[in-house]
């Protein structure tokens, strides 16, 4: 995270600029292949991620994140809309002309585990973007890749170690210090911590944070709980269904959220403050799954499982709107705002789409928390250790 504020930091040329990003993928049946529908996994998104900031994208699994992670950096072709990087327009490039803005791309992905192949050692694996780029650094890849693994806080020495020689959390250590390899301007981070034992996860997400400051990096940080994302992130868009539904700075997001999933998403949130811990809260259990993103709800995408539901709801998408300084929501009802369209008639299933318990605790959350795939967790922690 830096020290730009939303108000600073909001003249400033964007580094990626997102337009009506849309991602759909056809679903083919039968002997003839005929398309038969689309997962519509993102359908239509509108950001700018400043030069130095955080973007923290979070939503439940299966909201398209992982999916909008790719478009950026241009792993996937989009099906619609516009991706610039530093004024290039990047949607449609060819990989031959996607080359030379690799360097300044790079991604993290979220498990460890797979993204290293395990047949190579650390050095070849770190140093790979070197050669694949046909970049030879100054004293030479060794040299390089020893001072990348020193960055991230990991033993130069063990260059020629191999990945299952270390724990989940240096192995991502070591994704990381090959993203930064080439010296890159935006890093992607996939959800990078969430196959990590939560006693490290604090570990490498300080450690993004110090190297951002070091290096000057600019962050979309991809989250399935605000938990990870909440001290990192200078912006925060919250997704539901391949839709932003709320982008605004942390600070006011966490003051005041505006768009209910938002409300509810943070209600699953322990709440840090010590003197708070003992206050009594409450917390929003979201009902029923998210629904199917092959053939999402008609009108707001949330109206299923949103107990502020109304008859517009049901029909009429609400836009993402600036409602205050910095903040944009779509809701036709926003919380901490005037109600868009007051008097309209609440819809019944509204009454059931949320249980509101009561508690006195900070306890370990489970019900709403948007469902995670823990990874394997290794054994070898804590870290890092000196290996
Ligand atoms: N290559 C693909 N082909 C078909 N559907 C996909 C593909 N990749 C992702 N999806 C679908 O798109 C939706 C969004 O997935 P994803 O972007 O991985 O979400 P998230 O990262 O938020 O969990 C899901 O329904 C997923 O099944
Ligand atoms: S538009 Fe309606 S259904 Fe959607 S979040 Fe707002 S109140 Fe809920
Ligand atoms: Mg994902």
């Amino acid at each position: 995270m830096t020290d730009n504020n939303a108000t600073d930091s909001a003249s400033v040329e964007p580094l990626l600029k997102v337009e009506g990003l849309v991602k759909h993928f056809p679903i083919r049946k039968g002997l003839l292949q005929r398309q038969t529908g689309a997962v519509k996994a993102v359908d239509g998104l509108s950001f700018d991620v400043r030069p130095g900031e955080t973007l923290g994208v979070v939503g439940e699994s299966g909201c398209g994140k992982s999916t909008m992670g790719r478009l950026i950096t241009r792993l996937l072709e989009p099906t619609g809309g516009k991706v610039e990087f530093a004024g290039h327009d990047i949607t449609h490039m060819s990989a031959g002309q996607l080359r030379p803005l690799r360097r300044d791309i790079q991604m993290i992905f979220q498990d460890p585990y797979s993204s290293l192949n395990p047949r190579h050692t650390i050095g070849t694996i770190v140093g790979a973007p070197f050669k694949l780029q046909g970049v030879q650094p100054e004293g030479g890849v060794k040299k390089e890749v020893q001072r990348l693994l020193g960055l991230v806080g990991l033993n130069p020495e063990h260059y020629n170690r191999y990945p299952h020689e270390f724990s989940g959390g240096q192995r991502q250590r070591i994704g990381i210090a090959r993203a930064l390899a080439l010296n890159p301007k935006l890093v992607v981070a996939d959800e990078p911590v969430s196959a990590l034992d939560v006693s490290i996860q604090a570990q490498v997400v300080n450690l993004l944070d110090d190297l951002q400051d070091e290096l000057g990096l600019t962050y979309v940080i991809i989250a399935h709980d605000l938990s990870v994302i909440r001290h990192v992130s200078d912006r925060i868009a919250v997704m539901y269904l391949g839709k932003i539904v709320e982008l605004a700075d942390r600070k006011s997001l966490y003051e005041a959220p505006m768009h209910p999933y938002t409300k509810a998403l943070m209600s699953a949130v322990p709440v840090p403050d010590p003197r708070r811990r003992g206050a009594k809260s409450e917390r929003i259990l979201l009902k029923g799954d998210v629904p199917s993103p092959i053939a999402p709800p008609s009108g707001c995408r949330f109206h299923t499982r949103c107990w502020k539901a109304t008859e517009i709801c049901g029909t009429q998408e609400p836009p993402l709107l600036q409602l205050k300084p910095g903040r944009q929501v779509a809701c036709h009802h926003p919380e901490n705002a005037e109600d868009q369209v007051p008097d309209d008639k609440v819809l019944p299933s509204a009454r059931e789409a949320v249980e509101i318990v009561s508690v006195s605790k900070a306890e370990p959350v489970s019900t709403t928390e948007p469902v995670s795939k823990p990874g394997p967790v290794s054994k070898t922690e804590p870290e890092p250790d000196g290996v």
